[in-house]
């Protein structure tokens, strides 16, 4: 790498809402491994192309109930995904659309969540999640980019491949978001509030280990049929955009959008 000029400073707090299952821990770790790998990795492609990111990351587990002291501790929040729905009435659930909503009050915090994340994100600001009838969308799926998602992505892409895991889904989308991306299954896919919230209904910090992992574990205890899981399986040595859309994560959460 060359050298660079100008570095900046990303400092994330990553509010962990699930364990992953026993065979994921085992083969790929936690969700703090697999976000680690993903930003990291994310963070080192766009230092290449944009200005260098110093990247740390610091967890707290929310289903505990852990929280920076203060928000103004860190710059930028993640919240990751969860075998939670967004709409159960549990404390820590609670309380975290709470933190969601100061979040949202505070001047300056950017947060971005993923897939429970991106939930929480749309019941605490007064959208709604729901079952989806249609039933699951798992594997990866391709996502129509629509005009505003080319202009807040910086790209011209007109689809965006990610790693897909879940029956739940925003079906009313909060005030003053706007929807980036859609599936044939489920319209808010990807949304944003100005240059502060954005949030994803995909996993880009999966890739085909971890799926193989969840769907195989799913198949064994009958939550998937053998057909269904086998066609997803077969899908999943495919190549996925999830690297190229954590870049563009990291470039939200920097304020320094992320070139092509
Ligand atoms: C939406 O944006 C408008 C105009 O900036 C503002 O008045 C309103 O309070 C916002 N609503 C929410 C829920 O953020």
């Amino acid at each position: 790498m060359g050298t660079h000029l100008y570095s900046v400073t990303l400092s994330i707090a990553l509010l962990i809402c699930d364990v992953p299952i026993q065979a994921v821990q085992e083969q790929y770790g936690n969700y703090v491994t697999l976000f680690e790998n993903l930003f990291y990795r994310a963070a080192e492609s766009f230092g290449t192309k944009s200005t260098k990111i110093d990247l740390k990351i610091t967890p707290f587990n929310v289903m505990e109930q852990q929280y920076p002291a203060s928000i103004d501790d860190f710059s930028s929040y993640v919240m990751t995904g969860s075998k939670y729905s967004a709409y159960e009435n549990i404390e820590w659930i609670n309380k975290l659309k709470d933190f969601v909503r100061q979040l949202d009050q505070h001047p300056t915090a950017r947060l971005f969540g993923v897939c429970f994340g991106h939930q929480i994100i749309a019941e605490a600001l007064g959208g709604k999640v729901e079952k989806n009838p249609k039933g699951w969308e798992v594997g990866w799926s391709d996502l129509d980019i629509n005009d505003e998602g080319r202009k807040a992505l910086v790209t011209e892409k007109m689809k965006l491949r990610l790693h897909q895991m879940h029956q739940d889904h925003v079906t009313e989308v909060p005030a003053n978001f706007t929807v980036l991306a859609s599936s044939d299954i489920c319209p808010v896919h990807l949304m944003v509030k100005g240059n502060r919230i954005l949030a994803v209904q995909g996993h880009p910090e999966f890739h085909a280990g971890v799926a193989t992992a969840i769907v195989n574990a799913r198949k064994e205890s009958g939550v998937f049929t053998a057909d269904f899981a086998d066609n997803v399986l077969q899908q999943l040595c495919e190549p996925t955009d999830d690297l190229w859309f954590a870049e563009k994560a990291i470039g939200f959460l920097s304020s320094r959008p992320a070139r092509d």
